[in-house]
């Protein structure tokens, strides 16, 4: 009986390249739960509205994508803390007595894929070197910070919005986060255990990421939280000169859980079968 199914989805604008649909559509059928997860394409004039009827619609609970996680933020009745801190929030859920109850699960996506690729990861063992400031790169940070990142070292082509992200998020947990410039970004790989490329660098069709990676570790994690193609030039050179590497798929996926479990009831797991399953999708 369709009318009792429980129904999430993701809202965006536009929806289409959205992955979300194929990652819970797969744990809906692997856990043959009673449930969809649907596109919802909804321009950003329409969104609060939208996102004030999600009860009345039928809806659980829903993510949200591009351009509408800063609007979320406000468009919900309660924000988790670190959500507030972010800016964004990309994923609400419907409270049994109707409020709405959103949060960020991007940075947990990022954490649980770098725990699950590298068990030996330890985000308080030492320095991070995070490219980007962009809203992947809020996520990121605050949650490295939330995990006892000593130190965060942000560059970014705009150094203001890295500075930016430096007044906004410094002050969580204990470490800090020091800003440099892009154009030396070389030369702050040394004694890093974790570098992360958060720019769209290395994506299919966009331009590669230069960076020497010379001073850095052979130890340290490298991580790239794009997934297109799979095996970017960073994790490609940092793989053949020793180092362990993550790539982005994983993030995805991660980030995608505790949505599932908060709709459907069920925190899902990442598999081998569901990677592929969403790969057939991107190559
Ligand atoms: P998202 O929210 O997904 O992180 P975004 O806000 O568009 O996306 O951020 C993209 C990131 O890639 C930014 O850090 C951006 O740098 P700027 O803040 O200077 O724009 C970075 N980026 C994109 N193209 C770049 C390029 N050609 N060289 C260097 N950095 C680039």
């Amino acid at each position: 009986m369709s009318f009792s199914k429980l129904k999430a989805g993701v809202m965006g604008w536009p929806v289409d390249h959205s992955l979300s649909p194929k990652v819970h559509g797969f744990w809906l059928r692997h856990y043959a739960i009673a449930g969809e997860y649907v596109r919802i394409p909804v321009e950003p004039k329409d969104f609060t509205t939208k996102l004030r009827h999600l009860r009345s619609d039928g809806f659980v609970g829903v993510n949200v994508t591009v351009p509408h996680k800063e609007a979320a933020l406000d468009g919900v009745d309660e924000v988790h803390p670190l959500a507030a801190r972010i800016g964004a929030v990309n994923t609400v859920v419907v409270r049994p007595d109707g409020t709405l109850y959103g949060f960020n699960t991007d940075g947990f996506g990022f954490l649980e894929n770098l725990k699950a690729g590298y068990a030996r990861f330890d985000p308080a063992a030492g320095p991070a070197v995070v490219l980007g400031a962009g809203g992947a790169a809020r996520a990121v940070v605050a949650t490295l910070l939330d995990a006892g990142a000593p130190e965060v070292r942000l560059l970014n082509r705009t150094r203001d919005r890295a500075d930016q992200l430096a007044a906004d998020l410094n002050g969580l947990g204990t470490g800090v986060i020091t800003v440099a410039d892009w154009d030396r970004r070389a030369d702050h790989l040394q004694d890093a255990t974790l570098l992360t490329n958060t720019t769209t660098l290395g994506m299919k069709a966009q331009h590669p990421l230069e960076l020497d990676l010379q001073q850095l570790p052979d130890t340290a994690l490298v991580n790239d939280i794009v997934y297109v193609p799979l095996e970017t030039d960073l994790l490609a050179r940092a793989r053949a000169r020793g180092n362990p590497v993550v790539d982005g798929l994983g993030m995805l996926l991660h980030q995608a859980r505790p949505g599932f479990e908060a709709w459907f009831g069920r925190l899902p797991d990442v598999t081998e079968d569901l990677r592929n399953h969403v790969l057939a999708e991107t190559s």
